[in-house]
């Protein structure tokens, strides 16, 4: 087969032929309005396999802080590589890599290794459910857990269905058993009221509340000052377990996660994406008291490749790396900030109507029909947000060498590598792509 010649088309043709529908996660399937099949990657530069060169704005969905091809991670794990990277049996590295999380994460004093974000996730709620003998679980509207049998809700595709309501649990897959949600119930993100009914309504009965402490998955929506601690507050006089799904947010929106940046910590956090640099990694994880019943054998969480030591490898190289530069997170904030504010130019000049949301590295950006007046829900953002038309605006971006996600609600993810070079070049491209948008 000579890759050279093959157009992303052709290429994309010949994966579906023994890929069901080309891409191995759902959630890529949407992802693709234009083929596109990468040969390689480097800082936050894809070339795909017709020798384009595109800026990245999605990064592989979060884990890349330090870009693509990160020589220290890569390293790292090809050394392993060489030394054993599975046994399933303990190593040092258990501890050094357990230490590190423990050391950066406010929450954290105990682990357990997991190998994506949706078994950490899974584990979580069922260690707050054995450990409270409580089955009720609290979620937000537009929050994503991953794909478990008991939070896999529809996400943001009901915002656009007629007649659905922020509180309407609709299971996100044909083929979950009807029952699987029986347990889960959702509400407004940022809605401290509809919180508080609740609790005083089934206080007793919920074991968790689990959430994105920044809503990240749909529009990159802040806490409102207070929320968070409210949380705190109703979950630790219920006696419910506090998650915090940090599998975006730790290690990127601070050192410590959104926790040590909203200054509120969890019963349990739940860890992946930065952490692995790339790699296949995440954890779960609390005080000691929280993870007792895993320390007593009681609970039960498994995997043959869990905290295997190649992804062990990953997370020392990457924590080892963010520990030791101080400065790193006003950098990072440094690029954010510059990013948003080209890219508010950009729209500026070519008098288009978006809305900007910005955490750290973290923004959503999306072209509207209206004007936005209430940014912290995520219905209104929904409502004024123009869907087809960004869309369509993706798709020539892409023409013009800049990708990010189609749905405007999928976050943007920026990197060390967004230098203001790559940042110039990708605001000419926008400029065009929206110039052609009309
Ligand atoms: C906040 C959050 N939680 C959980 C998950 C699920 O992680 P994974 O895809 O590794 O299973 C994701 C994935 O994007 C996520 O963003």
């Amino acid at each position: 087969m000579d890759a050279e010649r093959r157009t992303n088309a052709d290429c994309l043709e010949g994966i579906k032929e023994v890929i069901a529908g080309g891409v191995s996660s759902s959630m890529r399937a949407a992802a693709v309005p234009l083929p596109l099949v990468v040969r390689r990657a480097d800082g936050c530069l894809l070339r795909d396999v017709e020798d384009n060169e595109l800026v990245d704005f999605n990064m592989g969905y979060g884990p890349h802080l330090f870009g693509y091809a990160d020589r220290d991670v890569g390293d790292a794990v090809a050394d392993q590589f060489t030394k054993g990277h599975m046994t399933g049996l303990p190593h040092e590295l258990d501890a050094e890599a357990g230490s590190l999380v423990a050391e950066l994460v406010p929450g954290v004093e105990q682990v357990r290794f997991a190998n994506s974000g949706t078994e950490a996730v899974a584990s979580a709620l069922r260690l707050a459910r054995a450990t409270t003998g409580r089955s009720l679980v609290v979620t937000f509207e537009g929050h994503y857990h991953g794909w478990s049998e008991t939070i896999l809700r529809a996400g943001k595709t009901t915002l656009r269905t007629e007649g659905t309501r922020p509180t309407d649990v609709i299971p996100g897959a044909p083929g979950m058993i009807p029952q699987a949600l029986a347990h889960t119930v959702q509400v407004p993100w940022n809605d401290a009221e509809a919180v508080e009914e609740l609790f005083a309504r089934d206080g007793g009965r919920i074991a968790a509340i689990i959430l994105e402490p920044v809503q990240t998955n749909a529009g990159v929506i802040p806490p409102v000052p207070g929320f968070l601690e409210l949380l705190r507050d109703l979950t630790s006089r219920s006696g419910a377990t506090l998650i915090f799904d940090e599998v975006i947010t730790g290690f990127r929106v601070a050192r410590g996660g959104a926790q040590e940046l909203y200054g509120v910590e969890p019963d349990l956090t739940v860890l992946s994406k930065v952490m692995g640099g790339g790699f296949p990694v995440a954890a779960f994880g609390g005080r000691k008291t929280a993870m007792r019943m895993f320390a007593t054998n009681e609970a039960y969480h498994g995997g043959v490749y869990a905290g295997n030591h190649a992804a062990l490898r990953a997370v020392v190289s990457t924590l080892t790396k963010i520990r030791a530069l101080p400065g790193l997170y006003d950098e990072l904030e440094g690029i954010g900030a510059g990013a948003e504010d080209a890219l508010r130019e950009v729209f500026a000049a070519e008098k288009q109507l978006v809305h900007i949301n910005r955490v750290g590295t973290l923004m959503c950006v999306a072209l509207l029909k209206k004007p936005l007046e209430k940014r912290d829900t995520l219905r209104d953002l929904a409502e004024a947000i123009d869907f087809p038309r960004h869309r369509r605006f993706q798709v020539l971006a892409q023409r013009e060498g800049v990708y990010f996600h189609p749905n405007a609600l999928e976050p943007w993810f920026l990197s060390t590598a967004h230098t203001g070079d790559v940042l110039d070049k990708a605001a000419g491209a926008l400029r065009r792509a929206l110039t052609d948008l009309g």
